[in-house]
């Protein structure tokens, strides 16, 4: 088993190994006295590992309770989440007790922001199971539901207590969405560790699995040391994501957040070479590695039809928007564009 501090405000650690959902409840029994453990979590992540974790916090003399919601991004509204809240408050947890988030991203966003929400904050603990919250979105705090106006519209930074990943669960992933994390792992070689990248060319995975995982989980606890608030460097995350968002958006969520971060990645990587920003062609490489996993390359959309998503996005500040330019593979930048100019910036996705 390896291990890594997030150093936020209150630091916390990850701990990443193989088969060690059994021992999730000793970690916790070392941080917190036997108390309530709520466990939120989705109807198909509760069917794999649900008894196991239950079984483990118990063996360690913790109460546990259960809420399980549908799975999939349609369930990271307002509703569930008060949903959520109402039931904590019949079952009377306390600032005591604590929340334990077991499943993917949707289930670790959402309990997150129960989590800070709930008697304005309780403890919480990330048990990802999938490729994707494994490496980006369990760790960091940032903690949302869904608006209809967009993603991750509402919401709070709240760091969890403690981080446990056993990878062995990514294996009960579809590829689909095994293939939403290569996407974010690609993200991550690409802003800033060509090795990862050079890893990732690999057809089959799973032998590094562990080192992929730190590797990604370093550059990120790096951003949040440096920005937690994600005020600048920590923004650097989000390659990819602006036009991602959008397109996921577009298709009402049927292109799932990984496989619109691989389309969103080509197509800026596109715009920085047409438009001189980056110092070679980032795209081809790109393309190639994603090709390689089966992700897409291309939008199904013409970009004038989610331009207004872009323009909404939550990432812009007054009258920009921050995109993330890849300038080399292992190298990206910020880079501020005036919204009235914004069309402008990416006409050469258009033209491709
Ligand atoms: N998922 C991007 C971030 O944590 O900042």
């Amino acid at each position: 088993m390896r291990s890594l501090t997030i150093h936020a405000h209150t630091p916390y650690n990850i701990y990443i190994g193989n088969h060690i959902l059994n021992d999730l409840g000793k970690a916790v029994a070392k941080e917190f006295s036997p108390c309530t453990a709520a466990i939120i979590t989705d109807d198909i992540v509760a069917n794999l590992y649900l008894d196991k974790v239950k079984n483990s916090l118990e063996r360690q003399g913790f109460q546990v309770i259960t809420f399980s919601f549908p799975n999939g991004e349609h369930s990271k509204n307002l509703t569930i989440y008060g949903e959520i809240l109402e039931f904590l408050a019949g079952k009377q947890l306390t600032r005591g007790d604590l929340i334990v988030a077991l499943g993917g991203g949707v289930v670790g966003d959402m309990a997150g922001f129960v989590a800070a929400s709930y008697l304005r904050g309780i403890p919480y603990i990330q048990v990802p199971t999938t490729f994707l919250s494994a490496i980006d979105s369990s760790v960091g705090g940032k903690t949302a539901v869904n608006l209809k106006a967009g993603k991750n519209l509402a919401g709070a930074f709240y760091q969890p207590s403690l981080v446990w990943c056993d990878y062995e669960t990514l294996k009960t992933q579809t590829y689909d969405r095994f293939a939403d994390g290569i996407a974010e792992a690609v993200k991550y070689g690409v802003l800033g560790d060509k090795e990862l990248f050079r890893m990732l060319r690999e057809e089959d995975l799973w032998e590094q699995m562990e080192p992929i995982i730190l590797r990604c989980l370093t550059m990120k606890e790096r951003l949040v040391r440096e920005d937690e608030f994600d005020r600048g460097a920590r923004q650097l995350l989000n390659l990819g994501h602006t036009l991602g968002h959008a397109i996921e958006k577009e298709s009402d969520f049927t292109i799932t957040h990984g496989h619109a971060v691989a389309i969103g990645m080509v197509l800026i990587a596109k715009v920085a070479k047409a438009q001189g920003i980056s110092e070679m062609d980032c795209a081809a490489p790109i393309i190639e590695v994603l090709q390689k996993h089966h992700l897409p390359i291309e939008s199904p959309y013409p970009i004038d039809t989610y331009l207004d998503t872009i323009k909404n996005d939550k990432k812009r500040n007054g009258d920009s928007i921050q995109f993330v330019v890849p300038k080399t593979i292992g190298h990206c930048a910020l880079h501020a564009v005036d919204v009235n100019k914004m069309e402008a910036f990416l006409q050469p996705i258009g033209e491709s």
